[in-house]
């Protein structure tokens, strides 16, 4: 969690350094938003402000208490882990000396050794952050070896846990050192000026140019030079790379929220992860899948990890790689697969999902099933990320910045992602015939059109929304792949609007949860196509009379022309048909546009909803 931003510039563009990296951090203030600083290197040393809360609370400080100008600069925006958000605790903390400031994120498990250690050789402690042991150690250090490169190979050495460090001292005014373990940190590269960030978004204004920064790295940026060295300061040759994506895209464009935005950008992220995968003969080529066509052949169990929205993605993955490719899918939340025993082989397919790339939980269970001899195939949306780099294979998602910490296009984009992985074992395995992969492909085209009119003609969901502001519980019941929809729109509800709201299995109502349900009780019910198979649409239509009997409140999702779901729907919402496995695509949507609509009308912050941050780079 936390975002960093770093930037050094020539002289000439003195004084932008604060502007750069106020900009970075605002790009940057869904990874946390607890409290934010800054530190400048000036003519007079280093000059620093930080304040608990947005960073509109620390853009108010500057404005009261303007900073001098500067070449060089650090940034933080904090989602708390070792200390309360309070002043005190914000980024950036300062070497006894107040001549080094740095920036941190991640956490440093053996801190309390540390600060043991250098309370006991003297050193008085300020706040209560692992960070500030940082500090001290990186300012004992400079005195050792003379440079900040050097201190900071030094002290890395010396950290467990997970870090990514950004430091400058008040004697170099055109340096900024970073370093990364387990967390992420990227270098954008200027004409004159360069930059460092914990994603692109924090440079992205100024240039699209980027270079990944590998595992246990010091990077140093001066204004005309980037120089990178592991920590035996041996010198290492990062990998380059362009962003595909513009710092429009990462702005709200008119929209009152970026959940707004992005819930609207979903057409284009589902088509944009659709393009370019086939070749002229309409076969799919997934390119960037780099693992040997026979070791592909010769899996017998997939499992997908991922947390929280990516998982419910991996959850409709099951359903449709089982089906296509009849091999079995397990799902499982990445955090409970890395501490249990795991059946792991060479001939298993690990699937890791993730939106940021950068997910600890789930970096963690990819190092573990490669560790146990498995091939591992990440869905990733962030170029640059952790994930993609420590993985066998990579099928990227082409959403562009989810900056909402609320996941919307990246959920539809990974779930369109994770079909073509299934078409293209289908076609590999020869599960399927060309003529019904080709079917599924034309199929799967269609969506866009399909998610822009659900967005179009979601008008009374937003009235519904707005009326159920009051509303204190709210239950969401599916079958087949409408069961992870069905959780899907309860995590939205839950994280934007805080309201209790879970999500069952329909099948599972009379086992148990129709006991919750009493006079009033809105529960939505995704219903199947009445086309697909197997009489799933009477069963749950049964469900539905099942709860309606009992008081429940009933919120239909439902196909357009399906009239049998009107007698039992207070309220019925339509969407356009499409088959049975490719649902969810549109199903989910209105659940995104009501979680978002009735957030809103409570007057939260839907972007940036309480005790999140979008991306959890800590266990
Ligand atoms: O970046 P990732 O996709 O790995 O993130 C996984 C989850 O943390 C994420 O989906 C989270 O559940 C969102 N807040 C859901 O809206």
């Amino acid at each position: 969690m936390c975002g960093i931003v770093g930037y050094v510039g020539a002289q000439q563009a003195n004084g932008r350094a604060l502007d750069v990296v106020m900009g970075g951090l605002a790009r940057l203030e869904y990874r946390g938003y607890d409290s934010a600083g800054v530190a400048l290197v000036t003519d007079d040393g280093l000059a620093t402000a930080k304040k608990a809360g947005k960073l509109v609370n620390l853009t108010e400080q500057l404005e009261a208490h303007p900073m001098p100008p500067a070449t060089a600069g650090i940034g933080h925006t904090r989602w708390a882990t070792h200390g309360a958000p309070n002043d005190v605790n914000a980024h950036p903390h300062v070497s006894a000396d107040g001549r080094i400031a740095v920036i941190h994120n991640g956490i440093i498990e053996n801190f309390a050794t540390l600060r043991a250690e250098l309370e006991a050789a003297g050193t008085r402690m300020t706040s209560e952050t692992d960070t500030e042991v940082v500090a001290h150690l990186l300012g004992g250090a400079f005195e050792e070896v003379g440079d900040l490169t050097g201190a900071m190979r030094s002290v890395a050495k010396r950290l467990h846990g997970t870090f990514t460090l950004l430091a400058v001292h008040a004697d170099a005014p055109d340096v900024v050192v970073g370093t990364r373990h387990d967390s992420p940190l990227v270098v954008g590269l200027g004409e004159g000026e360069n930059f460092l960030g914990s994603d692109v978004a924090a440079f992205i204004a100024h240039t699209r140019e980027a270079m990944e920064l590998g595992q246990d790295q010091v990077v140093t940026i001066t204004p005309d030079d980037v120089s990178v060295v592991d920590f035996d300061g041996a010198h290492v040759e990062p990998r380059r790379f362009t962003v595909d994506w513009d710092a429009a895209a990462a702005e709200k464009g008119g929209f009152a929220s970026f959940m707004d935005k992005e819930i609207h950008d979903q057409p284009h992220a589902v088509a944009d992860t659709l393009l370019g995968r086939t070749d002229t003969s309409g076969r799919l080529v997934l390119d960037e899948v780099r693992v040997d066509e026979a070791v592909l052949r010769q899996i017998d169990k997939i499992i997908v990890i991922a947390c929280g929205t990516a998982a419910y993605a991996g959850q409709v993955a099951k359903y449709a790689i089982e089906h296509w490719c009849r091999i079995p899918v397990e799902v499982e939340l990445a955090h409970e697969f890395r501490y249990r025993d795991p059946v792991v082989n060479s001939k298993t397919l690990v699937v890791a999902v993730s939106q940021s790339g950068e997910t600890m939980d789930t970096l963690m269970a990819v190092r573990h099933a490669r560790e146990q001899g498995a091939t591992v195939l990440a869905i990733v949306n962030t170029h640059g990320s952790t994930i993609p780099r420590e993985s066998d294979a990579v099928l990227y998602t082409h959403a562009g910045p989810e900056v909402a910490v609320a996941s919307t296009k990246a959920f539809l984009a990974q779930i369109t992602a994770a079909y073509l992985l299934g078409l293209y074992l289908a076609q590999l395995r020869g599960t399927k015939f060309p003529d019904e992969i080709a079917q599924t492909l034309d199929e799967l085209r269609e969506l866009p059109e399909k998610i822009q009119a659900v967005i179009d003609g979601a008008g009374r969901v937003r009235e519904v929304a707005r009326s159920m502001a009051d509303a204190s519980s709210v239950l969401f019941l599916g079958r087949h792949v409408g069961y992870p929809v069905a959780m899907e729109g309860a995590l939205k509800l839950k994280e934007l609007a805080y309201i209790h709201a879970e999500g069952f299995a329909a099948g599972e109502l009379k086992h148990g949860p129709i006991a919750l349900i009493e006079e009033g009780q809105p529960v939505f019910i995704i219903v199947p196509s009445p086309r697909g198979r197997d009489s799933l649409h009477s069963k749950v239509i049964s469900n539905i009379q099942e709860i309606r009997a009992r008081g429940a409140r009933t919120l239909v999702i439902a196909e357009e022309g399906d009239t049998d779901v009107l007698p039992f729907a207070d309220e019925a919402f339509f969407v356009p048909r499409t088959p049975t496995l490719l649902a969810p695509l549109v199903a989910v949507v209105p659940l995104q546009i009501f979680a978002l609509e009735l957030a809103t009308a409570k007057g939260l912050d839907v972007d940036q909803p309480r005790n999140l941050a979008k991306s959890v780079t800590v266990e």
